[in-house]
């Protein structure tokens, strides 16, 4: 065993004072050669380390600089100073890893999100970091708590798959063929039945039909794993690698789909205010610091704390899509032409749209139903019509959509009508039809990206920002 050691966020309550402890962790700073702030990634807040004068020898001193490791036993004692409850009377002190000041990146002073960025290998030690991906955490924990609550089964379904769950052709392709020498068929093209899988094969872009395949078996089912997509939009809100959560239910439609929707985010929200609320209110002060540079229209309404609490204490809005267009022809903003993109009845609404809608109108998060069937995937059930699908999205504020899901078309012959018009080779998910064929039902599901939500929770405004190594075009470091 390495050693006994406490976690510094336990020690920080101050119920353990007058007790011998042991702590490990980084310097943060070291003030008149006497005080170290310390930090373990348990908490945001530094424990005080006291070191009297003639404990260590100089040379000893000088090797504590910021980011060099420490482990330190001592007494837990009351704190005389101010900014703290409870410090460490050092015993003894031991260097683990000498840090080399004039060489560390990470300087205790206040570097820029981009600069961090840079050097995401480190960033986890600064303050941001450390409260962005222990909120991270507790979501991801909160998530399968939630489904497990409800008795859902968690399905792993394939990251490399030979099917477009989307049908929109954003697929990463996964092959060993030579790039340079690929084997060709009759017709020149290239042939796959030599590549390692015998066909053409790509990286999952949702789990949402192998996850079907559970809940016509299991009734209620989760998938939370990473997906790929290679869109070429270089924005504060998409990914190339991102997580998604998928739970699908059987015996299920629209309205029971949003209804768990709903229900699902303020219990993940719910779960992080209570768990992390030290680093939400860290982040909500970062956030307020960060906004005075703006101009006073750009800064949000509400503080991160606020703007989380108004969203578990008040319903999400729900609209048909054809009430959201006819609320944006309406605005003030499209009269007076302050739309970039076009409004009308069937197009794919721009996040100008979309932020409008929840900013502006609604002023809290909205879920938009019954989507014009051209813009949406050939799985969503067909409403009576003959126009619409039922299919829903929420938009969040200063995010915008954050999830996408639908019922599904559960009548057989309906959904080959449909995935013949839009181009679906049927004959290659013969799997997936099969659950239409053997003992159909109605069922709904939908995806919520989860570093959409970490965004949302945490306000950071990148979302490159909230997974530890985002992969965005023509960047691919770590
Ligand atoms: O709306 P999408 O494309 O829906 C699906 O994939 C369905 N199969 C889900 C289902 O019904 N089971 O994606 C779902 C969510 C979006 O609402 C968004 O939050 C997130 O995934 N998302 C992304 N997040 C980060 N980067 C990207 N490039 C994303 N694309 C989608
Ligand atoms: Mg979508």
């Amino acid at each position: 065993m390495f050693n006994k050691r406490t976690k510094i966020k336990d020690l920080l309550s101050g119920e353990k004072t007058g007790q011998e402890i042991t702590v490990m962790g980084w310097v943060r700073t070291f003030r008149n050669n006497q005080f170290v702030a310390l930090n373990d990634g348990s908490t945001n807040n530094n424990l005080q380390i006291v070191i009297e004068l003639g404990l260590i020898d100089d040379a000893t001193a000088k090797r504590i600089t910021t980011g060099a490791s420490l482990k330190v036993s001592g007494t837990l004692v009351e704190s005389l100073g101010k900014g703290q409850k409870v410090e460490v009377k050092a015993a003894t002190v031991e260097i683990l890893g000498d840090c080399d000041a004039e060489k560390y990146p990470l300087q205790p002073k206040k570097h820029s999100l981009e600069f961090l960025r840079e050097i995401a290998h480190l960033r986890f030690r600064t303050n941001t970091f450390g409260a962005v991906f222990r909120v991270r955490h507790a979501l991801a924990f909160a998530i399968h708590r939630f489904f497990n609550e409800k008795g859902f089964v968690y399905l792993h379904t394939p990251i490399i798959t030979s099917s477009d769950a989307e049908g929109a052709g954003e697929m990463f392709r996964v092959t060993t063929l030579p790039l340079n020498n690929a084997p060709k068929d009759a017709n020149g093209n290239i042939d796959f039945s030599e590549d390692f899988f015998g066909k053409s094969t790509n990286l999952t872009v949702s789990g949402q039909l192998e996850g079907e395949l559970g809940a016509t078996a299991f009734s209620e089912i989760y998938t939370f794993g990473p997906t790929f997509r290679a869109e070429n939009s270089n924005t504060t809100r998409h990914l190339a690698e991102f997580w998604m959560i998928e739970p699908e239910m059987a015996f299920c439609d629209l309205e029971d789909d949003a209804n768990l929707a709903e229900e699902f985010i303020k219990y993940i929200i719910k779960y992080a205010l209570e768990h992390n609320r030290d680093d939400i209110e860290f982040l909500d002060t970062r956030l307020k610091d960060e906004e005075k540079q703006l101009p006073q229209d750009k800064r949000s309404e509400l503080g991160l704390l606020e703007k989380l609490e108004f969203v578990l204490n008040n319903a999400f809005e729900r609209v048909t899509y054809t009430e959201a267009i006819d609320i944006l022809l309406n605005s003030p903003a499209y009269k007076k032409k302050k739309f970039k993109y076009e409004v009308s009845w069937g197009i794919d609404m721009q996040s100008e749209h979309e932020r409008y809608l929840v900013e502006k109108h609604f002023k809290k998060p909205v879920i938009v139903t019954d989507y014009p069937k051209d813009i949406k995937a050939f799985y969503m059930r067909q409403n009576d019509d003959g126009k619409t699908v039922a299919a829903m999205d929420i938009l969040a504020p200063g995010i915008g959509e954050i999830v996408g899901g639908s019922q599904r078309e559960e009548r057989l012959e309906k959904l080959e009508t449909r995935m013949k018009e839009m181009h679906i080779p049927a004959e290659e998910m013969n799997w997936y039809l099969d659950t239409r064929r053997f003992g159909s039902v109605p069922h709904a599901g939908f995806g919520l990206g989860f570093e959409r939500i970490v965004q949302f929770v945490t306000g950071m405004t990148n979302i490159r920002d909230v997974i530890p190594f985002a992969r965005t075009p023509k960047n691919c470091e770590f």
